[in-house]
């Protein structure tokens, strides 16, 4: 199977998810990226089940209107049954790099008041120690330079994400990315609580101290589901 194959048949098994956990009348939390895109289109026949979605970013507010599934602002909600995002990377324990599409710091907020995260992911982004992916961290601007130097004293090498035209990738939040190159994290909550504590930083993309709960893992054997302990 291509990985458009395999991030349908991940996105369909997570729709058939929450049509079987989520009851009735239930928000549901949604994160952001192509493999997300085809979670979209796979739950909009079964949309008058649920109350509608909490989203992870401007884009996914948009594909979820586009379906008529009512987006609702986090603050008017309490919390949320289940959150479903796609992943850069997933280690053993759940941990995961995201922020490959920009969308980190929302999709940690919408992560931290989910009952259930739930990852979908095609295989190729399952591995043993995560890093190989660059680690994006969303940076308020003033602070990119001094957050460079500290991403080089760890040995990582900090590249400003830009766009098409070379000017700087800017989040929906107003801030910058840096994606930092080289890094091997065998210790990833540690680096995550160190790497948040810099001044500057808005989010890290490493979700470890609050990762999936479950993986919707696709392959050409078909849709694997691994459950981590918390
Ligand atoms: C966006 C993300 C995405 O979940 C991650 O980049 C995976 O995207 P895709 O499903 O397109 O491979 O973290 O910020």
């Amino acid at each position: 199977m291509t990985q458009d194959e395999l991030k349908r048949l991940v996105g369909q098994a997570a729709a058939d998810y929450v049509n079987t956990h989520v009851p009735d009348g239930a928000v549901l939390g949604v994160g952001t990226g192509s493999t997300v895109n085809c979670f979209i289109d796979a739950l909009a026949p079964h949309k008058s089940r649920f109350r509608g979605a909490v989203s992870s970013s401007v884009a996914t507010t948009a594909r979820l209107e586009q379906h008529g599934i009512r987006v609702f602002d986090l603050n008017e909600i309490e919390s949320l049954p289940v959150y479903v995002d796609g992943a850069d990377e997933i280690d053993a324990s759940g941990a995961m790099i995201k922020g490959g599409g920009g969308a980190l710091t929302r999709e940690k907020i919408v992560a931290s008041v989910s009952e259930v995260f739930v990852c979908i992911a095609d295989r190729s982004k399952r591995v043993d120690v995560l890093g190989t992916f660059p680690l994006p961290i969303e940076v308020v601007p003033m602070a990119r330079t001094a957050i460079g130097r500290q991403v080089m004293a760890l040995s990582g090498v900090p590249v400003l994400r830009v766009r098409n035209d070379g000017s700087p990738y800017v989040t929906d939040n107003g801030n910058e990315i840096i994606d930092v190159k080289g890094l091997h994290i065998d210790d990833p909550r540690g680096l995550e609580a160190l790497i948040n504590a810099w001044p500057g930083v808005v989010t890290v993309g490493l979700f470890a101290s609050r990762g999936a709960d479950l993986c919707l893992l696709g392959s050409d054997q078909g849709v694997e589901m691994v459950s981590y302990d918390v």
